[in-house]
């Protein structure tokens, strides 16, 4: 403990350190050797000169003592002034190297905790950290988007309602070291979840003894039962006209075995039903193929224009009896794009034979091939580089209702299943075309207005550098959205 240089304090201990010289004056007035009154006066001198001899050295040690304080509350490192080659000049050089070293590693705390600090709140997994009594005490990003809301202070029970995860914290909380488990979050959106559920070391930063730490499957999942749904539905399908294959295949093997006329029109059926197996199979083929070769993007110029215009006159044989037509519109400076011919001769197949399916009989398929003069809010990286064209494909149907906008690219997915089978179609067509969409990193956009029909807009990367374009937001239409 230090106290302030006062001059009461250096004659004090002035008068202390005199103590010896006063104990032999005494002696020497005692044996009257020396009048009291000099003895009285060449003490007062001694003491004088201890004063003068020793005050420069309280004074520092003041000075150190007022800077030590400073300094051990967080104050300035300037060393105080002192008398020069003294040892408390060498305490002062000492003492603020430790400080100066002392704050380097305090900087290195401070950053490394920052550091950890952005590690837990960037870490993709939910974290929570738990106190003793079970209340959240920390939690990071990924949480904040699970639960939509602050759960900071509130139990677990609270926030989690679910008795796997709060019998796995109450067992980690009363010292078992880590439980794990699963289990579904309902609100806001249906999700799965694992969780493990971790004892901490004492930290003295935070009142947090557990962790628990969840991992989304509702991906996984979801591609699961997708998974099934498709070997499901792929089945489905293929077992409907096998089964109707076989049935004739046995009555003409039996009771019509000699009927020249039922025979005819059994082997009709039976060939729509075989084609429908094979025009399946294909589709399910060429789903694979494009799928697997998604993720390298086509590189090379290719004739979208010439392609669209043999696809149109593809489809006059259905067209014609319909009275309906296909108008194709072909800018030239937008005919040429990146990508694979095979699979935009595909692509632009399967939407005009759609609007030429699903619009009205003596209607127009209206087709044109255009530079984009906009891109769709969500549009890929292949279209934001260079120029990009637009195919559209506008039908005068019935339309899609709003609701089924969102799915019409899922495999087997249908609007009116038994209008789709009658009229031939599979189920995987738009499917096809997303997929075709996405390894060209292009922008699918379906608008429909139930009553009047839809327009279908793919964009594509062009092949000729004509105009920059400018990101702006999709559509304005109500009906539309990007798929
Ligand atoms: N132009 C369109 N007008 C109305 N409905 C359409 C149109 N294009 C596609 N659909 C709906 O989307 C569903 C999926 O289309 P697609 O994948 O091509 O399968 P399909 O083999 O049935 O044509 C169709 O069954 C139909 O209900
Ligand atoms: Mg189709």
């Amino acid at each position: 403990m230090s106290r302030r240089f006062t001059p009461p304090r250096l004659i004090r201990r002035a008068m202390v350190l005199s103590l010896p010289s006063f104990v032999v004056l005494a002696g020497l007035v005692i044996a009257r050797d020396m009048h009291v009154l000099t003895a009285l006066a060449l003490w007062g001198w001694i003491v004088l000169a201890l004063s003068w001899l020793i005050r420069p050295g309280m004074v520092d040690a003041a000075r150190v003592a007022l800077w030590a304080r400073n300094l051990a509350a967080g104050g300035e490192n300037t060393p105080p002034p002192v008398t020069p080659d003294t040892p408390i000049e060498e305490i002062v050089s000492s003492v603020a190297q430790l400080r100066r070293a002392w704050q380097e590693r305090q900087n290195e705390l401070a950053l490394l905790a920052k550091w950890n600090e952005s590690l837990f709140e960037n870490l993709p997994d939910p974290l929570i950290l738990l106190n003793p009594e079970r209340r959240v005490v920390k939690f990071n990003q990924s949480a904040l988007s699970v639960f939509a809301r602050d759960i900071s202070g509130r139990d677990l029970s609270v926030v989690l309602r679910n008795p796997n995860v709060l019998e796995a914290a109450d067992a980690v909380l009363n010292g078992a070291q880590a439980r794990d488990g699963a289990f579904d979050l309902p609100v806001p959106v249906a999700r799965s979840f694992q969780f493990r559920i971790e004892r901490l070391g004492p930290s003295p930063a935070s009142d947090a003894v557990a962790v628990l730490a969840l991992n989304d499957l509702t991906t996984v999942k979801r591609m699961e039962q997708m998974r099934a749904d498709f070997v499901a539905n792929a089945s489905h399908e293929l077992r409907t006209p096998l089964a109707t294959l076989l049935g004739f295949i046995e009555t003409l093997r039996g009771p019509a075995r000699d009927d020249v006329e039922a025979r005819d029109k059994f082997l009709g059926i039976m060939y729509d039903q075989g084609s429908r197996m094979a025009r399946l199979v294909n589709d399910l083929l060429s789903l694979s193929r494009i799928e697997l070769n998604e993720h390298t993007p086509p590189g090379e110029s290719v004739d979208f224009g010439r392609i669209i215009q043999a696809g149109a006159d593809a489809l006059l044989p259905l067209v014609q009896p319909r009275r309906m037509q296909v108008q194709v519109s072909i800018d030239e400076n937008a005919r040429m794009v990146i990508g694979q011919a095979d699979e935009l001769a595909q692509l632009a197949q399967n939407l005009m034979d759609n609007a030429v399916k699903y619009g009205r009989d003596g209607t127009a398929v209206d087709v044109s091939l255009r530079l984009a003069t906009s891109l769709p809010a969500a549009a890929g990286s292949g279209l934001r580089g260079g120029t990009a064209v637009v195919f559209a494909v506008r039908d005068h149907g019935d339309g899609i209702g709003k609701e089924h906008l969102p799915r019409l690219t899922e495999r087997f997915y249908r609007v009116d299943t038994a209008r789709s089978r009658t009229l031939g179609g599979t189920g995987l067509g738009l499917a096809i075309v997303k997929h075709i969409v996405n390894r060209h990193r292009g922008a699918l956009v379906v608008e429909s207005t139930l009553g009047q029909g839809s327009v279908f807009s793919v964009y594509l990367p062009g092949a000729k550098a004509q105009v920059s374009l400018a990101a702006v937001p999709a559509s304005a239409s109500t009906s539309g959205g990007r798929l």
